[in-house]
């Protein structure tokens, strides 16, 4: 580690902040040492507030049918392998009483854009879990809808809402969607969210195609300042049935990097150690929570089309019961020295 990089690390945790050219140098300058720093720092910033506490959040993902057509994703409409299922208001039900019976306190439906889900019937289908476990929180997270849709399905009980920005750069974002799909648009959604009340997340894929160090000091600028209870970080997985097929994964360590830095500039927020972490290296979820994350999402989808939700290849825990990815979570947590609570476990500012 040099010695800019080091000013900067500590530019970092006194002011929470650094500028465009200060992220982009110490993404740039990636190493060993910098990275063990930032990790140590972040989970000393992470301590107040978390300490060793681990939040969980039951996945659902109740639809992959999808509209949109993102280049990276397994969903997209273009892909024509992809077996399309949908699950009901009442599947989605009996997962969360389920789930509820195993702990979990905060439920996140997630889902393509499928059209079938519209506002009457997602909203119906919030409203009945709300009516059901009313000490629980709901996220969700199904894209892109109007203002007037996120209104209602707020009033329904949604309480939070994961909405990826992607990337940043507006020119990056154009690389990686269809034409059909905007920043900008992107962008409105995060306002409108943020504005009518919900706990919002972020978030950005690590080694997506064609981004570099300044994309990704973009990403870290953009979430400075839109300061986001919640902020999604994983590495970038090739999906065998998508343009970028061929393109190189994002690494571990680059995933664990930023992570670290996310924690330094807001030592409250939720950050979890994704599965797709989790996918490229056996003990990534570990090592995400090591580099500052204190969240993790394992699946309560029935078994029977877990193994249809795939946004990339490789993805873990396809066959287990959501009882045993329960499990499995508590014993790997525990193998570290963190443990996993049950708590609705909300943005503590
Ligand atoms: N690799 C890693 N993450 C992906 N996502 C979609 N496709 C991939 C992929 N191939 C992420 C996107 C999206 C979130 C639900 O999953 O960032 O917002
Ligand atoms: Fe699903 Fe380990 S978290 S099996």
């Amino acid at each position: 580690m040099d010695n800019r990089t080091y000013e900067l690390i500590d530019e970092l945790s006194e002011t929470r902040r650094l500028d465009a050219d200060g992220f982009e140098y110490l993404v740039a300058h990636q190493d060993e040492d910098a990275a063990s720093e930032l990790a140590r720092r972040a989970v000393a910033a992470r301590e107040p507030y978390y300490g060793t506490k681990v939040f969980v959040r039951g996945l659902i993902e109740f639809s992959n049918i999808c509209k949109n057509d993102c280049l990276y994703c397994g969903l997209r409409a273009s892909n024509s392998s992809c077996e399309r299922y949908r699950l009901s208001a009442e599947d989605v039900l009996s997962c969360t009483d389920a789930g509820y019976e195993l702990g979990f306190r905060t439920f996140v439906l997630q889902s393509g854009e499928d059209g079938w889900y519209n506002d009457e019937r997602l909203c119906a289908l919030v409203a009945a879990i709300h009516e059901r476990h009313p000490d629980c929180a709901i996220t969700l997270s199904v894209g892109e809808r109007s203002r007037e849709s996120y209104a209602r399905l707020r009033e329904a009980g949604a309480d939070r809402y994961l909405l990826r920005h992607e990337t940043a750069d507006p020119q990056h974002y154009a690389r990686l969607h269809p034409q059909a799909m905007s920043f900008e648009n992107r962008m409105r959604c995060l306002h409108d969210l943020r504005e009518l009340g919900y706990a919002v997340g972020v978030g950005m894929m690590v080694g997506s195609p064609y981004q570099t160090p300044a994309h990704l000091a973009a990403d870290l600028s953009f979430i400075a300042s839109f300061r986001p209870e919640m902020c999604g970080l994983g590495p970038f997985i090739p999906h065998h049935a998508t343009p970028f097929a061929h393109m190189a994964a994002g690494t571990l360590e680059q995933t664990c990097y930023l992570l670290s830095i996310v924690r330094l500039i807001n030592p409250a927020i939720l950050l979890p150690a994704t599965t797709a972490l989790g996918t490229i290296d056996p003990l990534g979820r570990e090592k995400g929570m090591m580099a500052g994350a204190n969240v993790v999402m394992p699946n309560l989808s029935p078994s029977g089309v877990r193994g249809k939700y795939l946004l990339y290849d490789g993805k873990i825990c396809m066959g287990d019961e959501a009882a045993e990815c329960r499990r499995c979570l508590d014993l790997r947590m525990e193998r570290i020295g963190y443990q996993v609570v049950v708590d609705r476990g909300d943005p503590a500012v």
